[in-house]
């Protein structure tokens, strides 16, 4: 009896030995401390030890940076990789031994199942969300394989964090919802410059008989005060428009790339000072003291003069106008190296910092009262900038800040070499003073009666000689009747174009050519081009200003009448 407990003790003290041991082998597998896997079978504990020869393979799957695992057949995780620890959120000590679909999202663990289930004849895939220890979902792709380790079957899956790949899906599906936004945008963009400028268009074809009519009232004497007070009205508001709807039709011209330089070699000296000299005018409204101080050479620059006027004249008209009467203005050009610098200053209104690179954008007006207090749009500068920007130049402001006025500067790279034949202009022509006109004989040629009907009083009361036609073939008639020197022709005729009028006008009359000057309300160069080839010398836009007619019939003159 005594011995058989001895014996007991014995095989106690040898049980717990062993179980001891078997506790201190289970936890150096788990700690990695000995290489070997634990296979928790039906058949009881099984221990797989590493051979020396699996070290590369071991050392690439503890180094992936995808994620790794060996389920048993039950599912119980028999290894895993560091980077499937990190995914999880636990140690791989932590992870042996747990059932893998633990760390599965709950809904997704039935799919698991069934891809666990086919995984055990083929290589399989899909997609799964794992769970980690706080509880975060993390999107994986998730490749099964059965492997057949000491005849034991289990799964190996490598599973990939999808989570930064849906971040990238998700960013580049924003990049293109952007694409698409700014492709809409741009379209919309096109679509209001199209507006604008069939909107100015449709706006040019009223005013022309308008400002015809104003100019014919100011040519008939009336001792009436009432009448000159509504008739100068009439002309001032008019001439006001059709500057607002010249700029807003520039301005989508420029946008959509439909202006064309006539750039030649010009005095930047001649330009500024006949800018200078047309906007002496608006200075003396509002009794401002207005200074120039130009430099004596002429600073030559390779640009189209009209355009450079244009874009000076809105900033010297801007200085007038938001200046308070007897304000201070001051227009300097100089030579910096290879640029001319044209400063306008002025002790006006100023701008506020924030708005001193805005008020160049379509439609800025940099305080709410500029609309109501001095009309305009918000375009002069927007198309400033443009202009100056196409001649390689650049247009800024500064101030101090509101009431501390504002100092405009604009750069224009000279010309290095100018050309021996260089055409030096006075500048833009503006301030030139009409000679005494030769009477001429005018044929105007519109559908809209109107708009014939006022420019040809208009031009009678000028000395001309003047006849309408509505038609194109009516105007071929009176062409070979009335004999006029000079034709102005409209181009969307209701029988035959403008162009055909021209065409067979020239083919008609041998050697008694008119001048043919075409007058649209489109100023497109398609359009001056498919004039010219029509054999039509000038292309004008309506409404065509009273001064420039007058002009133009001067010179009539002096232009060759031969048929080609
Ligand atoms: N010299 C200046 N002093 C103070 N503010 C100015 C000056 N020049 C321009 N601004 C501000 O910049 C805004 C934009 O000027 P811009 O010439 O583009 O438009 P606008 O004068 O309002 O209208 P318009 O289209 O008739 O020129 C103006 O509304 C005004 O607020
Ligand atoms: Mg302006």
């Amino acid at each position: 009896m005594e011995q058989s407990s001895d014996n007991l003790e014995l095989e106690n003290a040898r049980l717990r030995e062993r179980l001891a041991d078997a506790e201190s082998i289970i936890r150096a597998i788990r700690e990695r401390e000995i290489d070997a896997v634990v296979v928790n079978s039906s058949e009881g504990d099984r221990i797989f030890t590493f051979e020396g020869a699996d070290y590369p393979y071991r050392a690439l799957v503890e180094s992936m940076s995808e994620g790794a695992v060996t389920l048993s057949e039950e599912g119980l995780i028999l290894y895993s990789n560091p980077r499937l620890a990190t995914m999880l959120g636990a140690s791989s000590a932590e992870l042996a031994g747990t059932t893998f679909t633990d760390w599965i999202a709950p809904e997704e663990v039935s799919a698991f199942n069934d891809l666990l289930q086919s995984g055990r004849n083929a290589c399989v895939s899909g997609e799964l969300t794992l769970r980690n220890r706080s509880g975060e979902a993390l999107p994986v792709h998730a490749s099964l394989n059965s492997l057949l380790v000491k005849g034991l079957r289990c799964c190996g899956a490598v599973l990939t964090d999808m989570s930064l790949a849906k971040h990238h899906a998700a960013l580049a599906a924003a990049a293109e919802y952007v694409r698409q936004v700014n492709d809409r945008l741009r379209e919309a963009d096109k679509r209001k410059d199209e507006f604008l400028a069939t909107l100015a268009h449709e706006l040019r074809n009223p005013l022309a008989p308008i400002r015809a009519a104003a100019y014919v009232l100011k040519k008939l004497d009336t001792a009436d005060d009432r009448l000159v007070q509504a008739r100068d009205m009439i002309d001032r508001q008019a001439a006001h428009m059709t500057r607002l709807i010249d700029d807003l039709l520039e301005m989508s011209r420029i946008t959509q790339g439909k202006i064309e330089l006539r750039r030649h070699s010009e005095s930047l000296a001649g330009i500024v000072s006949s800018v200078a000299e047309s906007a002496r005018a608006a200075m003396e409204a509002r009794e401002h003291h207005f200074t120039v101080n130009l430099p004596d050479s002429p600073m030559l620059i390779h640009a189209d003069a009209i355009r450079i006027a244009q874009a000076l004249f809105n900033v010297l008209e801007n200085a007038a106008k938001y200046t308070s009467p007897g304000g201070h203005i001051v227009l300097q050009a100089r030579r910096e190296d290879d640029e001319a610098v044209i400063t306008v200053q002025d002790d006006g209104v100023g701008i506020a910092p924030e708005m001193s690179t805005r008020i160049f954008d379509m439609f800025v007006q940099a305080n709410g009262g500029s609309r109501r207090h001095h009309g305009g749009l918000g375009i002069g500068l927007a198309l400033s900038r443009r202009l100056i920007e196409m001649h390689g130049g650049s247009i800024s402001a500064s101030s101090e800040g509101l009431g501390q006025g504002t100092e405009f500067i604009v750069r224009l790279p000279l010309c290095t070499d100018a050309l021996p034949d260089a055409r030096v202009s006075a500048g833009a022509g503006a301030g030139a003073s009409v000679a005494p006109g030769t009477p001429r004989r005018v044929l105007i040629v519109d559908d809209n009666a109107d708009a014939a009907d006022s420019l040809c009083t208009l031009l009678q009361l000028s000395g001309h000689t003047a006849r309408t036609a509505y038609r194109g073939s009516d105007a071929l008639r009176e062409i070979s009747q009335f004999h006029p020197d000079v034709v102005l022709l409209d181009i969307g005729l209701p029988d035959i174009s403008g162009y055909e009028v021209a065409r067979r006008a020239r083919a008609q009359n041998d050697g008694r050519c008119p001048i043919l000057i075409a007058l649209s309300g489109w100023g497109r160069a398609e359009d001056r081009e498919l004039a010219l080839e029509a054999g039509i010398e000038a292309h004008l836009t309506k409404p065509i200003d009273a001064l420039t007619l007058e002009q133009l019939l001067d010179n009539a003159g002096r232009v060759s009448r031969s048929p080609d």
